[in-house]
């Protein structure tokens, strides 16, 4: 479709398919979070124990939490910051579209420096560098890379150039179309992935590690650390859901489609903790390896694997599929608002926003290496980012879309918007449930977490 017509609201681009939907929203939400975080994350904390405290916080937090931004969005019509306008009927509203717009940003820009880091691997797996003969040195290799300036902020460019080249195209011809090719593509290779893995000899003790509960690990900031994962993860409170789902076409069945992504985005952290873990205890690594466990664990393990050049190939695409399926989520956030609150054209609101990208990230990648001394509270700026956007306006912006569909909306407006109308018909029980969670639960334990978040 035009840009020009894209300015207003009954021409918008939109989704075209079921199947496009779930995948562009699965290709959201499955991304470094899953592959990076989840997995280092459940070794530190107990293996199983944090698993089943994550899975009852997505279940009963974060589903509900993804159903109100998909209703805010679909009835909307309209970008993150224009959905509360429409809707919210008041100024105040605006502030959480516009917390969300801020909190997209923030993830893209450090987002993309994992995102470059993991080209730059994905092309040295490429070069067979992980086998035994390739010369690397897993610590030093990845350190001297990181702390560079040149190598590191080139792969972060480029990394932002292929988000921007998707988003160009729009959401049916660019989003749909790219995340409807690469998800499956993504699902077999972690697959494949995950079978090698468990079975190496000695796997067994990984997999354990990951199903068998240890509840000696798992501490109160365990229980923080899997809510925050679990939204991170699930992408809400930064606006990427309610976007897409204004894309979404009044006849879908949203709450179904919530469910399957929320479902899909599980299963994939899972098949991630099966590719990884086991082969860690095969070649008996301590699992809470922190951020290095992809980056410096696996390229150590790559290297001692047989046929370890094509499992580091299979890995590495996968890291890049998954970030840039996340990415451009996040990037859609900010275009659909230049394009309908400023009244851009698609192109231009890509140019616009890249080259406010391009400082922001950069910042970021140097902050690895020649600027690690500029701090603010003991953070650096690839830190701070990713503190402020995921501890503070994620969680935010995660209470005011509940507050807002809880409180704001009419009860009769949610169950027509949730059930499309009538066309798909939710038991009674479950929305009394939900509603219930909304409107109170919900709420105080998000503020929960933020006050513990911030007082530790
Ligand atoms: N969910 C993505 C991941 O797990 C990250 C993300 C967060 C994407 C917020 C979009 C919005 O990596």
């Amino acid at each position: 479709m035009s840009s020009q017509q894209s300015k207003s609201s009954a021409n918008r681009d939109s989704f075209a398919s079921s199947l496009g939907i779930l995948l562009a929203m699965t290709g959201s939400a499955v991304g470094l979070g899953n592959l990076w975080r989840f997995p280092y994350l459940v070794g530190e904390n107990g293996g199983a124990a944090f698993i089943i405290v994550y899975l009852v916080c997505v279940v009963f937090i974060c589903m509900p939490i993804m159903a109100c931004e998909f209703i805010i969005g679909r009835r909307s019509q309209a970008n993150a910051f224009g959905a509360y306008k429409k809707l919210g009927g008041n100024k105040g509203w605006k502030v959480a579209g516009l917390l969300s717009v801020l909190a997209a940003a923030f993830i893209l820009s450090f987002y993309s420096v994992v995102g470059g880091w993991s080209i730059r691997y994905m092309l040295m797996s490429f070069g067979l560098r992980f086998t035994s003969g390739g010369g690397i040195q897993p610590e030093s290799t990845f350190n001297t890379f990181v702390t560079g300036t040149w190598p590191p902020i080139l792969y972060t460019l480029a990394f932002l150039l292929c988000t921007g080249v998707i988003i160009v195209a729009g959401v049916k011809n660019g989003i749909e179309k790219f995340t409807k090719t690469l998800m499956p593509v993504l699902f077999v290779l972690m697959v494949i992935l995950a079978v090698r893995s468990m079975t190496l000899p000695g796997a067994g003790e990984g997999v354990r590690y990951l199903f068998k509960p240890d509840f000696s690990k798992f501490t109160a900031s365990s229980a923080i650390a899997a809510l925050g994962q679990a939204f991170f993860s699930l992408s809400l409170g930064c606006g990427t859901i309610l976007t897409y789902a204004s894309y979404v076409p009044r006849s879908e069945n949203i709450l179904s489609c919530g469910a399957k992504t929320t479902f899909l985005d599980t299963l994939f952290a899972l098949i991630a903790g099966c590719a990884i873990m086991p082969a860690v205890f095969a070649y008996g690594i301590s699992p809470g390896q922190g951020p290095g466990l992809v980056f410096i664990t696996l390229p150590a393990i790559f290297a001692e694997l047989p046929a370890g050049g094509i499992a580091a190939i299979l890995f590495f695409v996968s890291l890049f599929l998954a970030a840039l399926t996340s990415a451009i989520s996040l990037l859609e956030v900010v275009i659909a608002f230049l394009i309908e609150e400023c009244k851009m054209r698609r192109a231009a609101a890509v140019a616009v926003s890249m080259s406010v990208f391009v400082v922001l990230a950069v910042l970021c990648s140097l902050s690895q290496g020649p600027l690690s001394h500029v701090k603010l509270f003991t953070l650096n700026v690839f830190d701070l980012f990713d503190y402020v956007s995921s501890n503070v306006l994620m969680t935010f912006g995660a209470l005011l879309a509940v507050l807002f569909v809880g409180h704001k909306l009419s009860r009769a407006d949610i169950l027509d918007e949730i059930s499309s109308g009538g066309l798909h018909p939710i038991p009674a029980g479950l929305f009394k449930t939900f509603y219930f969670i909304i409107r109170w639960a919900a709420p105080v334990v998000i503020i929960g977490i933020l006050v513990a978040g911030l007082l530790g």
